[in-house]
């Protein structure tokens, strides 16, 4: 889309995040806006503003004084409550002082050291998905890949079924993807996800075992456990935050390497630069935009925000920010300087970051070194997901 069409629709006073043209290719929309309305707005989806600098949104994400995450979603989500009329909330939903103890618990779960156990794991997972499809020369890399691998890894993590896998993706995707536009669906999968882990955190209190919802029942805030709708607030966030996303961001790396064979072609030569490569598919095709809620008046960009106004961080235009990145719209999987924030910035960073990266690193490697050589089947069949998370849903290509 050139600078015009951009202009034609409107997009600084009435973009739609939800509507085709920004799911499948948001980038030449996002810098229109970064060079000519850095603050959009919209009445769509409820009404938000959109900010594409990456000074601005990172600004935002540190600006916890201004903004709250109490919605996170990127259209209004209502919040809901226990019978207690306690808000379910987890870390990713909470403001200081509550998160930051929150968090604490948390982190050691997904420090380097603790997701390098799930490695072979992963690995050996890989593999196994590979030799279902390899014989055919042909598959859909998105379905019968990517999203096979994240949410059997989070299932060890949390010590459930690896094997209801579709389940839990099927719940994933009907809270954070189609459920963003359709709040029945959205409620259905939230109580299909809340109900499943309130058993298994009911069985975990007799029979503790080595997983994170043990661990969490194990924890304590000011000599006390944590309350219930924590545990399974965050329990559930664990699926939400780690299937989609990581699904999506293997893909989009695949859907790279499908179109760019002279990359792809590098990385099999030499494996030892995927690490940097993984940093700039993170960059260039950063999955993940999240909301905040004004939480008092103020100005960014010469836009000022009223109180209960939500503003989205799109991380993925922060991403291609020229004053930011040299060419940003070229993807260079050698690029030195990348200080990206596909990740976020601030109290929220990803806490799962190290798990997510390791994901990535070994399914793309396992990939090459068993399927060197591959392309896309047909173009035009390659379907994308948008709103809050954005990757490859349906990715057909093909290999000797
Ligand atoms: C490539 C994959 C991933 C991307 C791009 C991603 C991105 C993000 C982003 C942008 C945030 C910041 C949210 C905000 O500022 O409101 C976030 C937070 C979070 N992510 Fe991830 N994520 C990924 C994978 C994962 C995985 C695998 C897990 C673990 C299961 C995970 C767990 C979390 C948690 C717990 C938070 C909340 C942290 C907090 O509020 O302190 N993420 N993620």
């Amino acid at each position: 889309m050139t600078d015009a069409a951009v202009h034609e629709l409107d997009w600084a006073n009435d973009y739609d995040i939800f509507s085709r043209p920004f799911v499948q290719d948001p980038y030449p929309i996002m810098a229109a806006l970064r060079a000519h309305d850095p603050v959009a707005h919209t009445e769509r989806w409820g009404g938000s503003w959109l900010p594409t600098r990456y000074e601005d949104i990172q600004a935002i994400a540190h600006d916890v004084e201004h903004f709250s995450s109490i919605e996170i979603a990127v259209a209004p989500i209502p919040a809901t409550y226990d019978e207690h009329g306690n808000r379910r909330r987890s870390v990713i939903a909470s403001d200081p002082p509550e998160h930051t103890p929150e968090r604490r618990i948390l982190l050691p779960v997904f420090s380097p050291k603790a997701v390098e156990r799930y490695a072979e794991g992963t690995r050996a997972l890989c593999h196994r998905f590979i030799d279902e499809f390899i014989a055919d020369g042909r598959v859909d890399a998105a379905e019968r890949y990517a999203r096979q691998l994240p949410p059997r890894i989070i299932a060890r993590i949390l010590g459930i079924d690896p094997e209801r896998a579709d389940d839990f993706t099927e719940w994933v995707q009907g809270v954070l993807e189609l459920g963003l536009t359709d709040p029945e669906l959205r409620e259905k999968y939230r109580l299909l996800i809340n109900d499943f882990f309130r058993e298994e955190i009911e069985r975990r209190k007799t029979e503790p075992g080595d997983d994170l919802i043990s661990w969490l029942l194990s924890q304590e805030i000011d000599g006390e456990p944590l309350g219930m709708h924590i545990v399974e607030a965050n329990v559930s966030l664990m699926l939400i935050a780690g299937i989609d996303t990581t699904w999506s961001s293997i893909g989009s790396a695949l859907w790279h390497l499908a179109t760019h064979p002279d990359d792809t072609a590098k990385l099999v030569a030499d494996p030892g630069l995927l690490p940097v490569a993984i940093e700039e598919f993170l960059r260039a095709y950063s999955p993940v935009t999240m909301a905040r809620i004004v939480r008092q008046e103020v100005t960014v960009g010469g836009r000022t925000m009223q109180p209960g106004d939500r503003v989205l961080l799109a991380f993925p235009s922060a991403n291609r920010d020229p004053e930011v990145f040299e060419n940003p719209d070229e993807v260079d999987i050698e690029r030195q300087h990348n200080r990206h924030i596909a990740f976020g910035a601030g109290i929220h960073r990803c806490a799962g970051s190290n798990l997510a990266r390791m994901e990535m690193r070994i399914a793309i490697e396992t990939w090459l070194e068993r399927i060197p050589r591959f392309r896309l089947a047909d173009p035009d069949a390659v379907t994308w997901s948008g709103g809050q998370v954005r990757g490859p849903r349906h990715l057909p290509v093909v290999f000797d």
